[in-house]
Formats: structure tokens, sequence, C-alpha cells
């Protein structure tokens, strides 16, 4: 059963006031609150086994090991990736995405061409455009419409032999969107070019299965799944991360070191040079343990409801426009009100203890596309309730009483 009030006393955060009024976090998108099970798994690491890992024969590095790996497992069944080495831990997407940019400088020559979609975040944009300006490779676009869809013919048309990797969110931060990325996926690989797909937005919401899916590479981040900032998840391929070089050189990615020579570590050490985040690998494994407790598909069914009602009370303010009108999408929705900027409005509910998302989020082409400076964005989680809509509506209200 799907209590919300029950899973509400997880996180201690909500319970806090801001300005004195109750807290309203719709800023999931951003980053989501953290549940007591995943704050006592750090507590608990530094408490009672802190130390390095993959190097000590001592048994606090042993447990450390032991935890730290136990995680990789977690996040393996949870993507459901063949093998744990095609889980690489890095510290966020954006890693993961430079990890992979970085590898293709050494396999791309120059006319090949990559795809991007004109709807997706800067973290899935510079990367490829620095590997176009290293290797002479041109980067060509996935055009979308008005309603924030892709245009799927025109994708079609942008395919060719020359076509060498594709890179699209499974859901757009700033529209909510998603993608037919398994559609995206075959129709890459009829032409042998490879899919590196941003997971970011959709893994705390929807199923991902890289196998059935049949992905190259796909990326996400602890922090938007209940787990810690600076940890995440880099899955790949065995045999194209066996192909790319390693993004860093440093301790427990080698093999070997001489000074004339120096041989690389197996999958995954390979792109795990330093030592890692060992508290937030560990966290991120109850996080997706704490997610799964309640089941993805209940939180997708209730969030839904909310991303219906807020489309509807919000839809009944004059002037307010909704970028972002897909018929599949997740619960996030960017707005704009006439003639008002995004950030007068955002900063009224800040006042009001709401927390909202205003400018480009990291998506200005989208923002260009539109022609606007920014939206305010709410974005939900399975701990908003209906109750915080109706306290959103009113202070957007409020606002336009007061800049209107
Ligand atoms: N990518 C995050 C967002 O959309 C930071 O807000």
């Amino acid at each position: 059963m799907f209590d919300v009030s029950k899973i509400r006393q997880d996180f201690p955060i909500l319970s806090r006031e801001v300005n004195g009024k109750p807290l309203v976090y719709f800023d999931n998108a951003a980053t989501s609150q953290t549940p007591v099970q995943v704050i006592q798994t750090i507590v608990d690491y530094y408490s009672r086994y802190n130390a390095n890992i993959h190097r000590g024969v001592h048994t606090l590095s042993q447990e450390a090991t032991d935890a730290y790996e136990k995680a990789r497992g977690i996040i393996q069944k949870q993507f459901n990736a063949q093998h744990p080495h095609e889980v690489i831990l890095t510290s966020g997407t954006t890693h993961g995405i430079n990890i992979v940019a970085a590898g293709y400088a050494t396999l791309l020559k120059a006319g090949d061409e990559l795809l991007v979609s004109a709807m997706e975040h800067h973290s899935n944009i510079v990367p490829w455009q620095m590997l176009c300006e290293k290797t002479g490779a041109l980067l060509k676009v996935i055009p979308m419409n008005t309603q924030g869809v892709l245009q799927m013919d025109v994708f079609e048309t942008l395919l060719s032999s020359k076509t060498k990797l594709i890179f699209v969110n499974h859901v757009s931060n700033a529209l909510g969107t998603i993608n037919p990325i398994r559609q995206i996926i075959e129709k890459a690989h009829a032409v042998g070019a490879h899919v590196l797909i941003d997971g970011a937005q959709s893994t705390p919401h929807l199923k991902t299965d890289v196998q059935a899916l049949d992905v190259d590479f796909f990326v996400t981040s602890a922090h938007k799944l209940c787990g810690p900032t600076g940890v995440g998840m880099l899955y790949g391929k065995s045999e194209l991360l066996n192909a790319l070089p390693p993004y860093q050189g440093g301790g427990e990615m080698i093999a070997e070191v001489t000074f004339e020579k120096t041989t690389y570590a197996d999958l995954p050490h390979k792109f795990e040079a330093g030592t890692p985040n060992i508290a937030g690998g560990i966290a991120f494994g109850a996080a997706l343990e704490y997610i799964n407790q309640i089941g993805l598909e209940n939180i997708a069914a209730y969030e839904n409801e909310l991303l219906e009602y807020a489309t509807e009370q919000l839809g009944t303010i004059p002037g307010l426009q909704i970028y972002g009108q897909a018929a599949e999408k997740i619960a996030v929705i960017s707005f704009n009100v006439d003639g008002i900027h995004p950030y007068d409005i955002g900063s009224i509910l800040d006042k009001l203890g709401i927390a909202v998302r205003t400018g480009h989020h990291c998506a200005q082409p989208i923002m260009d596309f539109y022609k606007i400076p920014g939206t305010v964005r709410a974005s939900f989680a399975f701990y908003n309730t209906r109750e915080e809509i109706d306290l959103l509506v009113a202070g957007v209200k409020r606002a336009l009483s007061m800049l209107q």
C-alpha cells in the first residue's frame, strides 16, 4: 500500500520550515531528498568501517570493500546489466558522459557524425562538442516540436553510415518528456551507431533494463534517486568499455606500472582511478533498496496522479503557459506567466516556503527554441502531496497579484 504520510516520515527535511512556512519541496529534478535509511548508511560507514577499499588486508578495508562491491551488485541488478564489471561507479551523470566522450576521441575521425537531441541538458551537449573539436566529427541535432516531442521522422533522415554515436536523454529535465529511446536505439543500431542514454531524470520514475533496451551506454546519478550527491553510474557493454581508453590515470586503475610502460586494470577499475566516494557508493545501493521497497511502479502511478492534478490546477491560472506537453511525460511542470520573469515568481514562492527551480535548467537550447529566458519548474516526487500542489497554485496566484 502506498501511504504518503508514512513515507514522508522517512524524510527528516520535509518537516522543516523555510521562511517561517512548512517546506514544500518541488525541486526534485535538481536533487531528490534523502530518507533516514540512506542517511543512516552513511553514518554507519563513517562510524563503524571507514577505510579505503580494494587496498587493505585489514578488517575495516575488507568490510568497506565488501559493502562497496555489494552496492555495485545492487546497481547491476537494478538496471539489469549482464555483469557487475559493466557498472562503473562515477561521480555522477556528467562524469559518466565525459568518460565516454573522452574515450571516443581515439575512435572517431573527421567527417564522422554524432546526433544529439534538441532537448539535452548541457552535460549531454558540451562534452560532445569538445569531442568534435578534437576529432573533426560533426554534431547534428534531432529537432523537437513545440509540444516538446522529438521529430522522429527527421531523426530517421539524419541517420546514415556516417553516424557513429547518438546521445539522448530518456527524460528531459526541463520539459519532462519521455523520449522513445527503444526506437532510437533500434534505428541507431541499424546503421551501426552506438547510443548513450542519459537516465538522470528517468531512473527515479521509470524502470530501466539495459539488456532489454540493448543500449550501449547508460548514465545516471544517485542523488536523483534518494541517494547522496557525488556518485553515479556509467553502464557500458563490456566490449565497448574495453575498447575505450581510460579517462583518468592514477592508482587502482592499473595492472602494472613501470617508468617505461603502464598496463591498465580490467573493468570496472580501469575507469575508477583514485579513491572513490566510498560512503556515497554504499549509500547509492541503500537508496535503490529504499526505492524498490516502495516500488517504482507505485511511485510512477502516484506521481502521475500528482502531475495530472497539478497540470489541471495550474491550468486554471490565466496567462500561465506550460512548456512540455508531450503525451508521455513524467511529473515535471515547466511554466511561465505572461510577461513575468520566472525568477520573480520563484523568489516569491521561496518566501512562502515553496522550493522550485527557475532559469534555463542547464538546457539553454530549449529556452532558445521557445524564445524565453527560462521557466519556473516544479518537479514532483513520491513524497509530495496534493495539498502541497494546492499551496503551489495559491503561491503562484499570490505572486501574480504582487507582480502583475
Ligand atoms: N540537472 C539538474 C536539474 O535539472 C540539476 O535541475
